[in-house]
């Protein structure tokens, strides 16, 4: 099955990478972090390796299945609130991550049909997955980009496709810039994609942070790099998450723990979410 799976996205890739570099990167043996995130969130698409890992996290900080579930609540608040609120209606979602409930797309088309979404990964399962399951509405359009963040050139030749790059664009960067090591200047990938979006578009960063139980979260970081297949997580504190949104325009309630920004009356908060987020504009 594991192999199946693999094998029915280098079939239908469009991506133009040749099968022997797509099944090298298929690797079920080491721990993935779309996987990983995957089971906490109580996905099926993940195997004995990130199960392993995963456990591993949780029994290191504990807290870690409510965060993440805290993350995608973010993401759609955040979502909801872009499109809802500030008509915004091209998204451009960077490290997508295995299809998981209310997405981007389902979030900004439920506020208008006709929005269209770019979903980014440079994972095969997550693009095959996001291929078979990311559907848009007929008014709407989704493509998915098989790139790395770290090629923000061709992430925007690709997304220019889809979206108007003349008209506001919300650039959404959720739980994945702590893939980039400080070595491959995560603050200056962030700028280059903004500065091929026009003034008015918008900026939406979740983070795991350093500063929110130090302790449990620097254990959990070090066993999940132990395990990781591909670069390893390094985890910011607030300073450098609030970094990202030099510039811009930061919305109000600024840099705070998922629960904090722009909360629903019904919403659980559960206490010290370890992640850092925030949205802002470019002005
Ligand atoms: C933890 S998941 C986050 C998923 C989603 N953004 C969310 O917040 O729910 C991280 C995702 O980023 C992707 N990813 C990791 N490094 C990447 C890179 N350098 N370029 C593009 N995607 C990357 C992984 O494949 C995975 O799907």
């Amino acid at each position: 099955m594991e192999c199946w799976v693999a094998g029915q996205w280098l079939q239908r890739s469009a991506s133009g990478r040749d099968k022997a570099s797509q099944a090298a990167q298929v690797d079920v043996r080491r721990a993935h972090s779309a996987r990983v995130y995957d089971y906490w969130l109580g996905g099926k698409d993940n195997f004995a390796a990130d199960r392993e890992a995963a456990q591993e996290a949780i029994a290191a900080s504990p807290g870690i299945v409510e965060d993440v579930r805290a993350n995608r609540a973010f993401l759609a608040r955040a979502v909801r609130f872009l499109a809802g609120e500030r008509g915004v209606r091209q998204f451009l979602d960077i490290g997508t991550g295995l299809p998981a409930a209310a997405g981007t797309h389902e979030v900004a088309q439920s506020a208008d049909p006709a929005a269209r979404v770019v979903y980014v990964d440079n994972d095969p399962i997550v693009l095959a997955h996001a291929r078979a399951m990311m559907v848009s509405g007929p008014d709407g359009s989704c493509d998915y980009v098989d790139a790395d963040v770290r090629d923000p050139a061709v992430i925007l030749k690709a997304a220019g496709r889809t979206l108007d790059l003349g008209q506001p664009v919300a650039l959404m960067l959720l739980l994945v810039l702590h893939l980039i090591p400080d070595a491959d200047g995560p603050h200056e990938v962030v700028r280059s994609l903004l500065a091929g979006l026009p003034a008015g578009s918008y900026l939406v960063v979740s983070h795991p942070a350093a500063d929110i139980r130090p302790d449990s979260v620097a254990e959990m970081t070090r066993k999940m790099n132990q395990r990781l297949k591909g670069p390893k997580a390094t985890v910011r504190g607030h300073d450098q998450v609030s970094r990202f949104f030099d510039g811009l325009e930061l919305l109000e309630p600024g840099v705070v723990q998922p629960p904090q920004w722009r909360p629903g009356p019904d919403e659980p908060a559960p206490p010290d979410v370890t992640i850092w987020c925030g949205a802002a504009r470019k002005p």
